[in-house]
């Protein structure tokens, strides 16, 4: 049997965002900002911009007690996405995100975890049928690193491919990075994941270091530099689609997403990296995380036109 199933393992958040002029400084308040709240966390956008990009997504998260369980189960549903693997939890509420997203589309944001917390090794046992027909499985930093420590290891036995993207940065350790199949890294992860200067080492030797580990291919977003791939058979640089970005929240995630539909259907290759680069690019044109995320057809027309 053909297996294409995405299984992604993640955060889910409530992101409450203020519109300012510029990014407050230490002590600084910023007046006039304007409000939104969307949903958000990287596992559920990561999520999302799979299912929108053509994947067959099951998503396992922890949600909170609170009025926001029912209405992002409600909108994983309508997305298409597996929502039999999710976790209710008695204690806690929803994740919740902090964000300020400036003029200039740049952001800073802050996490609370909330029920992402629940998402505990043990929880595993309750979903690990999933992973019987799925092709990869993505997983982020916003849960217990025990948790992707265990499910990369289950999955890694299974069979699965695991996408591993370290947001926000964390250490890795030795046994982890020999089983990622595929490694997504901005610049300040990859920084912090290597332990590596990049301005000292540029992007080919850091990205060869990443290899050296044992992972088996490495993927870094540039932002408007685009993104860089690198396996033992292959490294190039795809450039950025060029845009006028309004909000970059949320476009890594959407990058990670059509990563995972391309990995899922054979192996990563460079055309992939231009087909995530341009989900991407899309994302940053329109506010929010998941509001943002576009549909696969979107992409496709994008694509032809740039
Ligand atoms: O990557 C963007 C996401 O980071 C936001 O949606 C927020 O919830 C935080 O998890």
């Amino acid at each position: 049997m053909e297996r294409k199933k995405i299984v992604v393992v993640g955060s889910s958040n409530i992101d409450m965002v203020a519109r300012v002029h510029h990014l407050p400084k230490p002590g600084e308040t910023v007046g006039n900002a304007r409000f939104l709240q969307a949903f958000g966390g990287k596992g559920a956008n990561q999520a999302v911009a799979a299912a929108r990009l053509g994947g067959t997504v099951d998503f396992v998260t922890s949600l909170g007690n609170d009025m926001f369980a029912d209405a992002l189960t409600e909108h994983f549903t309508k997305n298409c996405i597996g929502v039999s693997h999710i976790h209710r939890s008695t204690e806690n509420p929803t994740g919740t995100a902090l964000i300020f997203v400036a003029d200039n589309a740049e952001n800073c944001i802050a996490v609370s975890p909330g029920a992402n917390a629940e998402l505990t090794p043990d929880y595993l046992e309750k979903f690990k049928e999933t992973f019987d027909d799925a092709a990869i499985v993505v997983m982020q930093a916003e849960i217990p690193y025990e948790t992707i420590c265990r499910v990369a290891e289950y999955a890694h036995r299974k069979g699965v491919k695991v996408l591993f993207n370290p947001a926000p940065a964390c250490h890795i350790d030795d046994s982890l990075f020999k089983i990622i199949d595929i490694l997504v890294v901005n610049e300040t992860e990859a920084e912090y994941v290597s332990g590596l200067n990049l301005m000292e080492y540029g992007i080919p030797l850091l990205a060869q270091n990443l290899l050296n580990k044992g992972v088996k291919a490495v993927v870094m977003t540039l932002g408007v530099q685009g993104a860089y791939l690198a396996t033992p058979d292959e490294c190039g640089l795809v450039p950025s689609y060029k845009v006028t970005a309004v909000d970059t929240t949320g476009a890594g995630d959407t990058f990670c997403g059509a990563l995972a539909v391309g990995s899922a259907e054979g192996d990563l290759n460079i055309n992939h990296l231009r087909f995530a680069c341009a989900a991407a690019a899309l994302s940053v044109t329109q506010e929010g995380a998941q509001p943002s995320i576009p549909l696969r057809d979107e992409v496709l027309a994008f694509m032809e036109n740039h």
